[in-house]
């Protein structure tokens, strides 16, 4: 398959949301990981395959893969996974309440190479800091890219945090980890970039 990018700009999303409360929708899921641009969804229905003890929350800016995963997860009779059509940082700041999540997963997520796009990329100061917040004490961020440039800005911006020091040897990337786009990446054996980060004590 060809590895085509095509973009949807964050900022179209700007609509706040209002606070949902998920464990009234699933009385009986007391751990909660959510996923921020989840694309087809293979990383996001294995996962929640793998946990069915655990809620995922997937939260994507375009609109028709939304639908198309739901679909897929309806058909596996996946009922651990909520997913939404929206912005990851609205989406954290607005409907989730401070220290439930687990765990945050961020794969590969789209560079916008020009200067000018920079502030498209999901990875900010702001969503850092909200991050920080929505995860609990022993929470874990993880994120990847085949990126070389956009790995030093996700790094940088990570450093200037101040809010996360990286976990070494996660077993996760191992155990785990398997997305759209990393399967890409394997097939044109680029470098990935991956690691996992713990707030700071
Ligand atoms: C290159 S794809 C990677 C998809 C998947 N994570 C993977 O590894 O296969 C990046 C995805 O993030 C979504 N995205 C970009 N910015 C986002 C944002 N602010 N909030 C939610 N999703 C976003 C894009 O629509 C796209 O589906």
């Amino acid at each position: 398959m060809a590895r085509i990018r095509t973009h949807t700009n964050p900022f179209n999303y700007f609509e706040r949301m209002k606070p949902i409360d998920f464990n009234e929708k699933f009385p009986n899921l007391k751990h909660m990981d959510c996923e921020i641009g989840f694309g087809r969804g293979i990383f996001l229905r294995e996962w929640a395959k793998s946990y069915p003890e655990r809620l995922m929350l997937g939260i994507e800016v375009r609109k028709q893969i939304v639908s198309v995963l739901q679909e897929r997860c309806n058909k596996d009779e996946l009922d651990n996974v909520w997913l939404c059509n929206g912005q990851g940082l609205i989406f954290l700041e607005d409907a989730l309440p401070k220290k439930t999540l687990s765990n945050v997963f961020i794969f590969h997520p789209d560079p916008w190479f020009k200067k000018r796009h920079h502030n498209r990329r999901v990875v900010s100061h702001e969503l850092l800091a909200v991050i920080s917040e929505r995860l609990i004490e022993d929470g874990l961020l993880h994120i990847s890219t085949d990126v070389s440039e956009l790995w030093d800005d996700i790094l940088l911006k990570i450093e200037e945090s101040k809010l996360y020091e990286p976990v070494e040897n996660e077993e996760f990337w191992k155990k785990d980890y398997s997305s759209h786009w990393s399967l890409f990446s394997d097939r044109d054996n680029r470098s990935q970039f991956y690691q996992s980060f713990k707030l700071k004590g």
